[in-house]
């Protein structure tokens, strides 16, 4: 990318000529991409574009209210309550694959009842180039970019930032006056807090991850990292108060990175790690023990599953 004004001149010029005077939905996801694809499109075609946000029940804490307020000036813009039947879906699987997987089904199953009670005709994507990348080497299962496409008939597929990086993306988000909080927010998987959960995804190990994602990445602001984050990764003994506890073990990462496809491990000092630690142990009576994360990518990926 040259020039921001200019990328958006001409993104918003592309987006009008190809849309016409038809209808698109986007799916926004509360992370800087889809974001920054739905504010640009529409500033290009304004209510022709029904912005959808799907609740999944797996996202960050207070995302919803956020998304609520920051697009609550498009009249179109959809919110989805679909928790109970994310969790229904989810219950008592453990395999990651098939945790993806039926994540993005029933995502886009939420989708398209949308997308066919507006009848959109084309669908607007935040797609950008790092996930091009992934999606080819199949290293994981995309939601954002595989599956959607394929279950409504769209007429056409509208990706604006399909060759910008995320640092480019972030400038546009600013350009366009998107708040501070979505602009420089850090990257968060379409899955959500789903591939930070090892094994099954129940309410208790939700609202651990949810808790402990937020103290993470209040915490760790001012390291800039590209990513930081907390799975909760098994069991392990501990003591509270006088009694053992076999509670959950938190693993809090935190990496740099340019794009996502490599990553390196952030040296944190001691006292915001133990600072982490208890705010998390606090939080919960179920949480046992916090661990760091030494390990770059390669060898190891940034979410745990
Ligand atoms: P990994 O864990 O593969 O992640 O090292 C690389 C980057 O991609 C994000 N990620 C995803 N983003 N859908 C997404 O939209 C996904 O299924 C997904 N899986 C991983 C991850 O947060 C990191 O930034």
């Amino acid at each position: 990318m040259v020039n921001v004004d200019e990328f958006i001149t001409d993104a918003k010029e592309s987006i009008t000529e190809q849309i016409g005077d038809g209808h698109a939905i986007i799916a926004l996801s509360g992370g800087v991409d889809s974001s920054t694809a739905a504010a640009l499109a529409y500033e290009a075609i304004g209510d022709q574009l029904t912005p959808v946000y799907v609740d999944t029940g797996l996202m960050r804490k207070g995302e919803t209210e956020q998304i609520r307020e920051t697009f609550d000036y498009m009249d179109s813009l959809r919110i989805v309550e679909a928790k109970d039947r994310f969790l229904d879906a989810l219950e008592g699987v453990t395999d990651p694959e098939e945790k993806r997987h039926i994540i993005g089904e029933q995502f886009i199953r939420e989708f398209e009842t949308v997308a066919k009670e507006v009848d959109a005709d084309y669908l607007v994507q935040g797609t950008i180039y790092p996930d091009r990348i992934e999606s080819e080497g199949t290293i994981k299962s995309h939601h954002n970019v595989g599956g959607l496409p394929d279950v409504v008939d769209f007429e056409g597929i509208v990706e604006p930032m399909k060759d910008l990086y995320k640092d480019e993306v972030r400038e546009v988000a600013r350009d366009l006056d998107l708040e501070e909080i979505i602009s420089e927010r850090m990257p968060f998987p379409g899955p959500g807090l789903a591939v930070r959960i090892i094994g099954e995804i129940t309410d208790e190990k939700l609202d651990v991850a949810r808790e402990a994602n937020h103290v993470v990445e209040e915490e760790l602001e001012e390291y800039e990292p590209w990513q930081a984050l907390a799975a909760v990764i098994g069991k392990a003994t501990g003591v509270k108060g006088d009694n053992r506890v076999h509670g959950w073990v938190v693993s809090v990462r935190s990496v740099e990175s340019r794009d996502g496809m490599t990553a390196r491990a952030q040296e944190i000092d001691w006292e915001t790690l133990q600072r982490i630690q208890s705010r998390i142990t606090g939080a919960h009576e179920n949480v046992a023990r916090v661990v760091y994360d030494v390990t770059h990518k390669p060898p190891a990926t940034i979410e745990y599953e």
